[in-house]
């Protein structure tokens, strides 16, 4: 298409400069006429509506039919709820589907396989978009799209929102994790197992100052579904949705001054907590593996 753009450019701007500078008034009304009629309206047509019926020919292969996993995600602000292993709804359903094992800005992918993300979200619009694998799908409220994602090469590949939904909309970032199919099914069943560290002073704490009101760490009686589920945080490659590296020292900073790691987060910022307490919550969430 740019090689064609551009020859038909070339063909616009001798033309022009024939009739302006180097022969001007040589051609009368009606060749000028002929010129409008056939240069103006029948080769636009042409050539426009062949590359119409080429773009619908490859259309098909868009909606494939998946041949891999079914995986929910949910944009929310400012970060994406992930849902491995749900039914798919195919259709225009109102509601992404639940009950599979949830995780958040961070998405695997088995290599080779048609996977099917269902897109979704509960209140403002957003659009997930992993630019080296697939086209972009808007997150609108009360519908659930469909995106067919097929990588063909191993490696962690960086996602972002591309549609503006509100103040943090530009840390609004994830991971696609491009394994094989053996390190998918591996890391789902990782995925669905509950916390790994139960018996922790960074648990008690979190639980007395409320965190479990929104976050869940499975296993342990928290079960908030506001923010991103915790229960593997420590094995995320990124905290605040593709923000920072996953450290204490990082988690302890985004639990105090959330608002000044991420402006916008609806989280609050628990500045009242005190370094140590806040230190403790954030050795326990960040080796939870
Ligand atoms: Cu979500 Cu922009």
């Amino acid at each position: 298409m740019a090689a064609g753009a551009a020859v038909i450019w070339l063909i616009v701007i001798g033309i022009s400069v024939y009739v302006t500078k180097v022969r001007p008034g040589a051609h009368g009304e009606r060749a000028g006429l002929r010129m409008i009629v056939w240069g103006g309206c029948i080769f636009p047509v042409v050539v426009l509506g062949a590359l119409l019926m080429h773009g619908l020919t490859m259309m098909p292969g868009l909606r494939a039919a998946a041949d891999g996993p079914v995986i929910a995600v949910s944009g929310e602000r400012f970060w994406w709820r992930v849902n491995y292993g749900v039914e798919g709804t195919p259709g225009v359903a109102k509601a992404l589907p639940q009950g599979g094992v949830e995780s958040a800005n961070e998405l695997y992918l088995p290599i080779g396989r048609r996977s099917e993300i269902l897109i979704g979200s509960p209140d403002v619009i957003h659009s997930f978009w992993v630019p080296s694998i697939a086209g972009k799908m808007d997150a609108i409220p009360g519908r659930v799209n469909r995106l067919v994602m097929e990588p063909t090469r191993l490696g962690v590949y960086n996602g972002v929102c591309a549609e503006f939904c509100g103040e943090a909309h530009a840390q609004m970032g994830f991971r696609v994790v491009v394994v094989s199919e053996t390190d998918y099914a591996a890391r789902v069943a990782a995925e669905a197992q509950p916390a790994a560290i139960l018996d922790h002073p960074g648990r008690s704490l979190f639980m007395a100052n409320g965190c479990d009101a929104c976050h869940a760490v499975r296993g342990t009686g928290a079960s908030g579904r506001v923010g991103p589920d915790l229960t593997h945080l420590g094995s995320r490659k990124t905290l605040g949705a593709g923000l920072l590296p996953v450290t204490a020292e990082n988690i302890s900073r985004f639990v105090r001054e959330t608002d000044h790691t991420k402006p916008g987060v609806e989280m609050p910022a628990f500045s009242t907590l005190s370094e140590a307490d806040a230190a403790a919550i954030a050795a326990w969430l960040g080796d939870l593996r």
